[in-house]
């Protein structure tokens, strides 16, 4: 672990037009591409999965390894999809990578296409961010007019075409399964796993779904070696990713480092939290992870260190939260959140959501009851691991962890009639 930042996705972002291929160009890109055309798809697998990189998404599965699932060739289609449908509350490092620097993605996605066999590939856009979408759309073209998509990828007799797609803004559309069905035309729902997409996936065919910034850091690897990748970060959770830092801290924003940073150390980077206040909570990766306090300031930020700490590393979304935030309504949006985008094909997820949801309106508006935080509890308990995929799980995590590190403040809640918090102070731009 090394303590200064990593820029490799982020190298353009301050340069004018630096979502332009000409700026990608200036900076060395596309030799991971005209590195990978050069080797058997088999070794680029393999250089994938010697670098060690995770699943940037959240659940840090190993990328190279998902690829290796792929049946062999049996001469029909299979498929790349990119999840660019961002939307856990707090993760926002795809979006300003998809605006600040498409090409890495594009990019990658061409060297992860070849590598699997795939001659055509999506990109699954948020629909509400038009913005990202149109540039996306932009980068696909600029790389099609330069050769590098479309017939005879840079001479190399591959062949491959892009489709950016834009869904119409459902949380669960970024469940890749969900996101599948969405991409067919169909109403975003999860599927039943296994098959695994690499077995069964779009259109029922071997697909491998990555993240934006999995698929992004792919160049890197391919232009400078799985070594210089794996030199990175930590034992198990090699190389670099974006760390979002965003709430009650000086200069919130995207800080790209070494898996392994702690959270002081980018506090450090980012000017602290707002000045002449103090760490209340946060979170390591979205309102999914279970939430830190400032007991959590020197873990290591890499899949090992934040599970061993009962959480998970997740999006690196750090979401900083000071004195003046009531845990009880913060638990509380997120949970209406949850409750919200619950797709409701199962009953755990669909009926638990909402009532956690009622419950804590309630301890939140000083009508709570004694007994609320047991039923909580109990509510988290039957929709763990009971609900159909990973929605239902992470509405759980806010609540439990909530109640662990604050009961006497939900309590407080509860005996207050109230809730004893001044929600102007918290607020960023009051
Ligand atoms: P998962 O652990 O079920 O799967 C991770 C990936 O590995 C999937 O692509 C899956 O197909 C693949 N995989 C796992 N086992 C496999 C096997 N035996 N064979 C073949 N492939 C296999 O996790 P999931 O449900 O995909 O993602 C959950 C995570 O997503 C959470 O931890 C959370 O951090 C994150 N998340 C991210 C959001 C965002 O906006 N980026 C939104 C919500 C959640």
């Amino acid at each position: 672990m090394t303590d200064t930042l990593t820029p490799v996705l982020t190298d353009t972002w301050d340069a004018e037009r630096s979502w332009a291929l000409s700026t990608y160009l200036d900076k060395g890109g596309y030799a991971g591409l005209r590195n990978a055309l050069a080797m058997e798809p088999g070794a680029v697998v393999q250089a994938v999965k010697d670098a060690g990189l995770r699943g940037r998404g959240g659940a840090g599965f190993p990328t190279g390894m998902k690829w290796g699932f792929l049946p062999p060739d049996d001469g029909g289609p299979r498929y790349l999809v990119v999840n660019a449908d961002e939307s856990e509350p707090g993760t926002c490092k795809d979006i300003p990578l998809m605006m600040a620097s498409p090409q890495h993605l594009v990019e990658g996605i061409a060297i992860t296409s070849y590598a699997i066999g795939c001659h055509h590939a999506f990109v699954y856009v948020r629909g509400e961010v038009l913005h990202v979408y149109r540039r996306v759309m932009n980068a696909v073209q600029e790389a099609y007019d330069a050769g590098y998509l479309g017939k005879d990828v840079l001479g190399s007799g591959f062949d491959l075409d892009v489709t950016v797609h834009a869904g119409a803004g459902a949380y669960i559309c970024g469940e890749e399964t969900a996101l599948l069905d969405s991409l067919e035309g169909m109403r975003g729902q999860p599927r039943l796993k296994p098959p695994f997409p690499a077995v069964a996936g779009l259109y029922a065919r071997p697909t491998v779904v990555n993240n934006v910034e999995s698929i992004a850091s792919v160049p890197g690897i391919l232009k400078n070696g799985p070594e210089w990748f794996a030199s990175m970060g930590t034992e198990r959770s090699q190389g670099h990713g974006l760390f979002s830092l965003s709430g009650h801290v000086t200069r919130p924003g995207q800080y790209e480092a070494p898996l392994g940073i702690t959270l002081r150390e980018l506090l450090d980077l980012a000017g602290g939290v707002r000045a002449g206040h103090e760490l209340k909570f946060w979170t390591p990766g979205g309102s999914s992870t279970p939430m830190f306090t400032a007991e959590h300031l020197d873990v290591p930020l890499d899949y090992e260190s934040v599970g061993a700490a009962k959480s998970m590393l997740g999006t690196r979304a750090l979401q900083i939260f000071d004195e003046t935030v009531c845990v009880v309504r913060a638990v509380s949006r997120w949970t209406d959140f949850y409750a919200h985008e619950s797709c409701g094909k199962c009953t755990p997820c669909r009926e638990g959501t909402y009532w956690m949801k009622q419950v804590l309106r309630r301890i939140e508006a000083g009508e709570g009851q004694d007994g609320d935080l047991e039923l909580l509890l109990d509510l988290c308990e039957n929709i763990l691991g009971r609900a159909f995929c990973a929605l239902g799980d992470g509405a759980t995590s806010p609540v439990t962890s909530s109640i662990q590190l604050f009961r006497d403040e939900y309590q407080a809640h509860i005996d207050g009639h109230g809730c004893p918090f001044d929600p102007s102070a918290s607020a960023l731009f009051a």
